[in-house]
């Protein structure tokens, strides 16, 4: 077929390291890609003072997908502020490409408390406490009052449950779970409720049930087998999916790809861990996380084939890992993944 076009953004840290194993991987499935490469994060921003130009974006917004190592400068460094590249970067990305579903699967690994686990977070993406809403009064003073509120649309909150049932009816368990804090998010958890009710109608064939989030942590850890699509907000989904990668195996597995379902611009895949400077160079990068977040690209565009083949190679190898040994260096993970495709 004709080569996708995809805006590689390595970042900072090991982001280069294990983007370029995503590739090799891609590569080795004989889907034709056009990469162009796009240079942001921490070390950008050092060198330019920018942290993402208007003529960067607009590049972003013509390509058919992008591929994100991670972004951050080294833990303790005080030459970005923080916060800066989240809110005028990540976030702004999720904003302006309306990302509206992040999509996070865990499959736990041998040896894992979750080895069982099995299921997709669906995370709003675009509103939730997020969207920026709040302000401070008397700043720094013993009176100071801050409030930072979550905003949820019906039509943002039904879109992205859509998504979710979607998904959970072409997964073999067809089954979804709510998580929310509805006792006490009165407003906001009666809407997300009453949504999710609402769209089951339409999905008869998809059992549903609601969690509270706390309650959820609980069976995160003890039971995470019992989930299969867990649909949630967009601060509630960016704690669990922390606690979930821990539980499956570590957040060197987890992969995330930030979807425009609707496809009105190109949608951005990230493996969910960040720069770990400390370990640039040392070959210690798992690449797992972000070979998968590619295998996910290659399923948004249309590759189903060789998305499927590399997830296969994936579970394959994980399964084939001695649990409590090492793995092997990153660019050797890389090399037998991309034997396997
Ligand atoms: C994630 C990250 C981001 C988030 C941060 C870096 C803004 O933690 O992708 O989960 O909170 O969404
Ligand atoms: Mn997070």
């Amino acid at each position: 077929g004709k080569a996708h076009r995809v805006a590689v953004i390595g970042g900072d840290g090991i982001g280069p390291e294990v983007v370029a194993e995503a590739l090799k991987v891609v590569r080795a499935t004989g889907v034709a890609l056009e990469t162009v490469e796009v240079p942001l994060g921490a070390a950008h921003y050092l060198a330019t003072g920018e942290v993402l130009e208007d003529d960067t974006l607009r590049t972003l917004q013509g390509v058919d997908a992008i591929l994100l190592g991670a972004i951050g400068p080294p833990l303790g460094s005080t030459e970005v502020p923080s916060g800066l590249l989240e809110r005028g970067l990540l976030l702004r990305l999720r904003f302006a490409l309306d990302l509206y579903v992040n999509l996070r699967p865990f499959n736990g690994v041998p040896g894992a408390i979750g080895a069982g686990a099995d299921f997709v977070v669906v995370r709003e993406n675009t509103e939730g406490p997020y969207a920026g809403e709040g302000g401070s009064l008397r700043r720094g003073t013993p009176h100071e009052v801050a409030t930072q509120g979550s905003v949820n649309t019906r039509m943002g909150v039904e879109r992205c449950v859509r998504y979710a049932f979607d998904l959970a009816r072409r997964r073999p368990r067809r089954q979804l779970t709510l998580v929310h804090k509805t006792n006490v998010l009165t407003f906001a958890g009666d809407l997300w409720y009453r949504t999710v009710s609402e769209v089951a109608g339409d999905y008869p064939e998809v059992t549903w049930d609601y969690l509270h989030v706390d309650a959820c942590c609980i069976h995160l850890v003890e039971r995470p087998e019992r989930f299969d699509v867990v649909v949630t907000d967009n601060l509630f989904g960016d704690i669990l999916t922390d606690l979930a990668g821990a539980v499956a195996g570590g957040i060197g597995f987890a992969a995330s790809a930030n979807l425009n379902p609707a496809r009105t611009g190109p949608s951005m895949f990230e493996p969910v861990h960040g720069a770990a400077h400390d370990i640039v160079g040392t070959g210690r990068a798992n690449p797992l996380a972000a070979i998968r977040s590619a295998a996910m690209m290659l399923e948004h565009l249309g590759e189903q084939d060789a998305a499927a083949r590399i997830e296969k190679a994936l579970a394959d190898y994980v399964a084939g890992h001695q649990p409590g040994t090492p793995f092997p260096s990153t660019t050797e993970v890389g090399d037998a993944i991309a034997e396997r495709v």
